[in-house]
């Protein structure tokens, strides 16, 4: 039975109370302010019954108390009638609700349980939120690897504070990911978390779309618009991209940076604004900066805690346990798929110019085009295999199934192949493309029994 705390110096009037709820809840009683607040922190009671009007510490002190003690406490404040202004002045300070004395049994129950319930919702929402912010406390983030585990280090680290964050990598790392936990690991994960994408809106329109407008402040204005900062109010802003703003968009950025204040266009009023800023960039930040292309001024003011993801080809140890997340994640027949030996090393040499969201989507393909259980090197697509060809031949040499004359001598065919494909063998421009002189280049395909294309015809 959930806990009920009765204050009241009156016994008659406790005794009564209690009686009423005895039936659905457990009473708990005080006599006192002093008894309240002790009983309150020893036995954190549901709810508690407040008389405003007793000896010594009167309700209304006790209310602010409890409410330090607990924020989400909840109070219902019995009343005479006489004070009304009193229980007016105890709702401001945070009680749940009143009830003026004399009351009937009916009265009380319907209060109470009302109370009861909201915070019962209270309790599930708070629940909620846990279980959601657990779904993101790096369980949807893979990696074993020393760069990925030290980013988690920090992000617990900077999760509460205010600083702004700026997340950089080549694309596909998992900016937006790391982002997203960032803000889910933060106190304001209640508040709302707004992505805006720079790259994707025209440089006329990002104005407006981050700071908002007055009516009629431009053309199509027909009606006054919040903009993103002001809708990201006590929450969190993700500029992905930022590092292709136009200087005259990072000159506003920067002001609402030091100010914590702007303008919306067209307007006259000053907006403050309370924001975490978050941004990412797949650019050089710092080479931008020297060639003037980026303001240094905003590069100083984003930086303070810089994220780098590093490329996936730099952290190979987390290939197979992202393979094994995404195979697991994409499968929804309940199959259990595995990568052969040879095709694992295959996806673990390939140098993934697009990173996770690369490897996100070839595993999506392989699942569904392969009816084995086992994906093998053939399942893999073509520019994956095709690379890394050299690498697999290494394998071949080490193990002695290769000479080292065969590997090189078949690279090298195959590659001088290429170029005369590409030059529709004329042979001098091949000879270029590989930097090599002509006359080198013909005793190679002598050697090597590559045809010119007149050979080829006869
Ligand atoms: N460590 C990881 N574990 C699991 N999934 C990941 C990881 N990193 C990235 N991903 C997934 O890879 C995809 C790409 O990640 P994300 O969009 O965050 O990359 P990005 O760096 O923002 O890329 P871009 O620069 O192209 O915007 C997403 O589907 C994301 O969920
Ligand atoms: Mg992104």
């Amino acid at each position: 039975m959930k806990k009920i705390l009765i204050v009241d110096d009156e016994k008659n009037v406790r005794d009564s109370i209690g009686l009423i709820l005895s039936n659905t809840y457990e009473p708990l009683y005080a006599a006192s302010g002093e008894e309240a607040i002790k009983i309150y922190q020893d036995e954190k009671p549901y709810l508690v019954l407040l008389d405003i009007i007793m000896p010594n510490t009167d309700g209304l002190q006790v209310l602010e108390r409890l409410k330090e003690i607990d924020r989400s406490a909840v109070v219902i404040m019995v009343t005479a009638v006489t004070v009304l202004s009193t229980a007016i002045e105890a709702m401001r300070k945070g009680a749940y609700d009143y009830i003026q004395k004399p009351f009937n049994a009916d009265e009380l129950k319907v209060k109470v349980n009302k109370a009861v319930t909201a915070k019962d919702m209270v309790n599930e929402i708070k629940f909620l939120r846990s279980e959601i912010s657990r779904k993101y406390d790096f369980e949807n983030i893979v990696g074993n690897s020393k760069a990925i585990q030290d980013i988690f280090a920090k992000i617990k680290q900077i999760a509460d504070s205010k600083t702004t964050v700026l997340i950089t990598g080549e694309s596909g790392t998992g900016k937006e990911l790391i982002a997203k936990s960032i803000y889910y690991h933060s106190s304001r994960n209640n508040k709302p978390f707004i992505a805006i994408n720079c790259a994707a809106i025209p440089d006329t329109l990002i104005e407006s779309e981050l700071f908002g407008h007055e009516k009629g402040a431009f053309t199509d204005a027909s009606a006054r618009r919040a903009g993103q900062f002001e809708l990201a109010n006590e929450g969190t802003l993700f500029l992905d991209e930022i590092g292709d703003l136009s200087l005259a968009t990072q000159a506003k950025i920067l002001r609402v940076l030091q100010e914590r204040e702007f303008l919306r266009v067209g307007g006259v009023k000053t907006i403050k604004v309370d924001v975490r800023l978050i941004a990412a960039t797949n650019k050089d930040l710092e080479k931008a900066t020297r060639e003037g292309r980026f303001r240094e001024d905003l590069f100083y003011r984003i930086n303070v805690i810089p994220i780098y993801l590093p490329p996936l080809r730099e952290r190979k140890d987390d290939i197979p346990l992202l393979i094994d997340y995404f195979i697991n994640k994409k499968s929804i027949d309940g199959r259990k798929r595995k990568f052969s030996q040879e095709a694992m090393d295959i996806m673990l040499n390939y140098h993934w110019p697009g990173n996770i969201r690369e490897l996100e989507n070839v595993i999506e393909r392989v699942i569904t085009l392969t009816p084995d259980n086992i994906i093998k090197i053939v399942d893999l697509p073509q520019n994956i295999t095709n690379e890394t060809k050299a690498g697999l031949m290494k394998d071949d040499i080490l193990s002695g199934r290769l000479s080292l004359e065969e590997a090189i001598s078949s690279f090298e065919k195959e590659i001088i192949l290429t170029a005369l494909e590409k030059t529709n063998y004329v042979q001098t421009q091949a000879a270029n493309l590989l930097g090599i002189s002509r006359r080198i280049l013909k005793y190679k395909m002598d050697n090597l029994n590559i045809l010119t294309e007149r050979e080829k015809k006869e």
